[in-house]
């Protein structure tokens, strides 16, 4: 098959080269013309025979546009493409000119699409020229212009043309291959012209070249004149009101004619062109076509000298070295090139972070490479707390989000990768920039990512931590005693706060400094959403929505605020900034808010895994014991953070599977915090709604009697249960009555020592089951101050403290 078609492709180099003989002189075609890629004609010429129209051969197939005509094939130049980024055309396709405009007919889809017709249905087409300007036309019985290739431009334009305001020039993928690329110049309605990488928003700061012209609302076109000068045109009254030429930076190599001037004075054989390149760069070239046929091009303008300052040159964790007028693009440490073959589309990390652990626990997985005199402008997602550049390093090191962090005038800040638009600064050995740049790079390679290189590291880290050893050793001597209650014991007291310092330094985002929380305007938010279409789901506090922002490179989750109580923009905006403060791997971060009017709408990570509920009760395969046990590890410590560990304490009242979310690496994190009420300094506080879900909600909701943060522990009891056993803790689908709620299930089966009935023989370890399960008994007591805190809850779940037979539970709220 792949030699029959090279063998077509072969043959229609030498159909094309006939057709080049059977061109129309005119340049003019009637009704009923048709054009194929293999057989003549295959293109039509204008009258002098520089520019063409038809069908061209790119990437195994054919595309159809309008090329300058160089001596050899190869030499043609392409200017224009319809359908740009339509898949290539087979060659058994047709072009036909009919009434409704040029119809493409492929017989191998039979798909027929008209590709160039009127803007008005009621106008039909009479005939179609190709003009010495480069323009191709289709004209009306009157010989009026009814469409033009000008008006829809690529990334070029020819002498003549003109970019009308709020349209744009789009740079090409590759010199071969013409579909849209990674660079845009938009013609703004502000009135300035701008060069744009694709994949970002468009905003000043990822803008990297403009004429600058800051007024609102001129309407200007910015056109090529036929002797090459670029002005930006008043749409009005058509008057010249910037000769831009002079913004750009001239070519040297244009001297070798001795012509000293950018631009060349009238000559019927010099073609013109501006074009957007594929490097990003815009650019004006002539074209001089000789006596014999063919043409020289020579650049004579350009809108970068230094194509490193094209933000996005180098794609994504990569940075550009500008040397010997080229540009170089270098891989970050701990990455590799996405494709060796082409270094400007970036680099990608070559470990995996997929066992992060957080706090000192990283330090045998990762290294942090500093980095000199490489910078990065744009992202928007950054953590910014002031402190010491080792301190930065280390909390970047410790910190599972963090991959990157950049260190300057004493202010760290930390992000993820991918990294964009990075680049080596010039001169070097600057003092007096105290800028350093840190990189996380991953001991273990993505390859070995099965876990034996994981488990080979754990004794290791357990060997750096003689401390821990000790303390579990004295603490299993602790005597179970029921005194747990009131655990006030000496030793208790100081190992909690050894301890809790060490979980201080897992969760240690946010403690110092403010996070900077993005405030979003409506509009934006709706765009990134697409009109609020794709619900993620329905929370107590409104819908969820799915959204992207910088052009799909940030996914975020979008809720939209519903039945609140009426509160300023100021008090939501104090409460937003609590909630932003708070900042724990266990988690979900909130990025950013926005309040416009009514308007009340948050702005979250994208958690791409579901929910705890979708996990354990839909998922086919349920998380294994292990997953089990950790994902209840990471809840209580999500938990522990809001009540004891973050400036403002929240109480979450609605801790329940569907409001704990799993990250990308299946981390649990707890969705919807600090929606309910800031918990204030009492820690206690009469709520006026009833808040919560039924199931998970502590008795006291019902009893008229001060909330506290022991209803989160109850809801906790559950959810750990659930965990537990992968089931509703009322579950009526049960064909047994006795088994319909899990907890008196459960209390029977741990008194009776029976618990590993029912896991439903799956192996689990019976110690730390057993240990669960009491644990989750003791959250779910009626009485809250029988109920531990959750610092207890997560000393009694790693195992340093024992746990006693809890009281049988009442299940009166369920
Ligand atoms: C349209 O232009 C063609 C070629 O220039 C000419 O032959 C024809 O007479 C014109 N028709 C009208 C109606 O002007
Ligand atoms: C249709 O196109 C013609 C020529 O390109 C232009 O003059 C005219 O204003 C357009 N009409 C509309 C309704 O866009
Ligand atoms: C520019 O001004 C005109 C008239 O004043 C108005 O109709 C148009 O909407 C404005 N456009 C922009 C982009 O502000
Ligand atoms: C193009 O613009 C330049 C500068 O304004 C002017 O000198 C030249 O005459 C223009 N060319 C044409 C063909 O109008
Ligand atoms: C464009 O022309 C109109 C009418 O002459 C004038 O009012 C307006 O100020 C001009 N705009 C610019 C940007 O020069
Ligand atoms: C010609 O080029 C030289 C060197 O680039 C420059 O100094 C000189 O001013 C130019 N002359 C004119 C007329 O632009
Ligand atoms: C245009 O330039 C070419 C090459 O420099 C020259 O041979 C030709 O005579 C020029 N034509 C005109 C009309 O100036
Ligand atoms: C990742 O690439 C870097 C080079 O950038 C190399 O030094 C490192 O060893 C690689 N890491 C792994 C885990 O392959």
């Amino acid at each position: 098959m792949a030699a029959v078609w090279s063998l077509l492709i072969l043959l229609s180099s030498f159909f094309v080269a006939r057709g080049v003989e059977d061109k129309h002189s005119s340049g003019t075609i009637g009704l009923g013309y048709s054009l194929s890629p293999l057989t003549p004609p295959t293109s039509l010429a204008s009258p002098s025979g520089r520019f063409a129209f038809g069908f061209y051969s790119q990437d195994n197939g054919f595309s159809i546009g309008v090329w300058l005509e160089g001596n050899r094939k190869t030499d043609n130049k392409v200017v224009w493409t319809a359908n740009r980024d339509d898949p290539p055309l087979h060659a058994t396709a047709t072009l036909t000119l009919n009434e409704k405009g040029l119809l493409l007919s492929s017989r191998v889809s039979g798909e027929n699409k008209v590709i160039a017709y009127p803007n008005d249905s009621a106008v039909s087409v009479f005939s179609a020229s190709m003009l010495d300007s480069g323009n191709f036309v289709l004209y009306n019985k009157v010989n009026h212009t009814i469409w033009e290739s000008f008006e829809h431009p690529t990334d070029t334009l020819l002498g003549g043309q003109a970019l009308l305001p709020s349209h744009e020039l789009i740079s090409s993928s590759s010199e071969n291959d013409h579909s849209s690329g990674r660079f845009h110049l938009s013609m703004q309605l502000d009135g300035n012209l701008v060069l744009y990488p694709l994949d970002v928003d468009d905003d000043p700061t990822t803008a990297y070249w403009a004429t600058a012209i800051d007024g609102v609302n001129r309407s200007l076109r910015l056109f090529l004149n036929s002797t090459g000068f670029l002005q930006l045109i008043n749409n009005t009254d058509s008057s010249i009101y910037l000769e831009i030429n002079s913004k750009f930076y001239p070519e040297v190599s244009y001297n070798d004619h001795n012509e000293n001037t950018t631009t060349t004075s009238s000559n019927d054989s010099i073609v013109h062109s501006a074009s957007l390149d594929v490097d990003g760069n815009f650019q004006l070239y002539t074209h001089q076509f000789e006596p014999s046929g063919g043409f020289r091009i020579s650049r004579v303008l350009r809108a970068l000298e230094d194509s490193c300052k094209v933000k996005g040159f180098c794609g994504t964790n990569s940075y550009c070295t500008f040397n010997d007028d080229r540009a170089y693009c270098a891989c970050l440490p701990g990455t590799d090139f996405i494709d060796p073959q082409r270094n400007t589309l970036g680099c990608k990390r070559n470990y995996s972070e997929a066992h992060c652990k957080g706090g000192k626990d990283n330090i045998p997985l990762y290294n942090i490479t500093p980095l000199q005199n490489i910078v990065w402008t744009t992202g928007i997602f950054y953590s910014e707390e002031l402190m010491s550049m080792s301190a930065c390093s280390q909390t970047c090191l410790e910190d599972c989000s963090c991959e990157a962090a950049q260190f300057s005038d004493g202010v760290c800040r930390k992000q993820k990768l991918p990294l964009w638009h990075l680049l080596r600064q010039h001169g070097a050995n600057d003092e007096s920039s105290t800028s350093t740049a840190f990189l996380k790079m991953g001991i273990r390679s993505l390859e070995a990512d099965d876990g034996a290189v994981l488990d080979e590291l754990k004794p290791h880290i357990e060997r750096k931590d003689p401390t821990l050893k000790i303390l579990l050793l004295t603490f299993s001597l602790v005597a179970c005693s029921c005194a747990l209650l009131a655990i006030s014991g000496v030793f208790i007291f100081k190992f909690r706060v050894l301890r809790y310092k060490r979980l201080l330094e897992i969760g240690n985002l946010g403690l110092t400094g403010e996070l900077t929380l993005a405030s979003f305007s409506y509009n934006v938010l709706k765009r990134a959403t697409n009109g609020f279409k794709e619900e993620l789901g329905k929370g107590s506090f409104g819908a969820v929505y799915k959204g992207s922002l910088n052009r799909g490179r940030n996914l975020i989750a979008v809720k939209r605020l519903e039945k609140l109580v009426e509160e300023g923009e100021r008090e939501f905006q104090a409460e937003m900034r609590a909630i932003g403060r708070a900042h724990h791997k266990n988690l979900v971060r909130l990025l950013g808010y926005c309040a416009e009017d009514s308007k009340r709408v948050l702005v979250y990570e994208y958690m791409g895994n579901g929910s705890l509920a979708d996990l354990l009760f839909k998922s086919r395969q349920r998380p294994d014991w292990d997953e089990r046990t950790r994902i209840a590890l990471d809840v209580a410590r999500g938990i522990l953070y809001l009540h004891e560990e973050c400036e403002t304490p929240i109480i979450h009242c609605d801790i329940k599977p569907q409001n704990i979310l799993m990250d990308d690496y299946w981390r649990a994190k707890i969705s919807d915090f600090g929606l309910a009420k800031l918990l204030m300094g009492d820690h206690t506080r009469t709520f006026t709604v009833v808040r919560g879900t039924r199931g998970y909600m502590a008795p006291e909701w019902h009893k008229n009697v001060p909330i506290s943060a022991k209803a989160d522990i109850y809801s906790y009891g559950i959810v750990l249960l659930e965990t537990v056993f992968c089931r509703r803790n009322l579950d009526t689908t049960v064909s047994n009555p006795e088994e319909i709620i899990l907890s008196i299930l459960v209390y029977k089966c741990l008194v009776e020592k029976k618990l590993d009935k029912l896991v439903l023989g799956e192996e689990v370890d019976k110690k730390s089951l057993e240990r669960m399960v009491m644990v989750a008994l003791w959250c779910i007591q009626d009485e809250p101050a029988l109920r531990p805190s959750i610092k207890t809850v997560v000393m009694m779940l790693e195992g340093i403290t024992d746990i006693c037979i809890p009281p049988c539970p009442t299940a009166s709220s369920i």
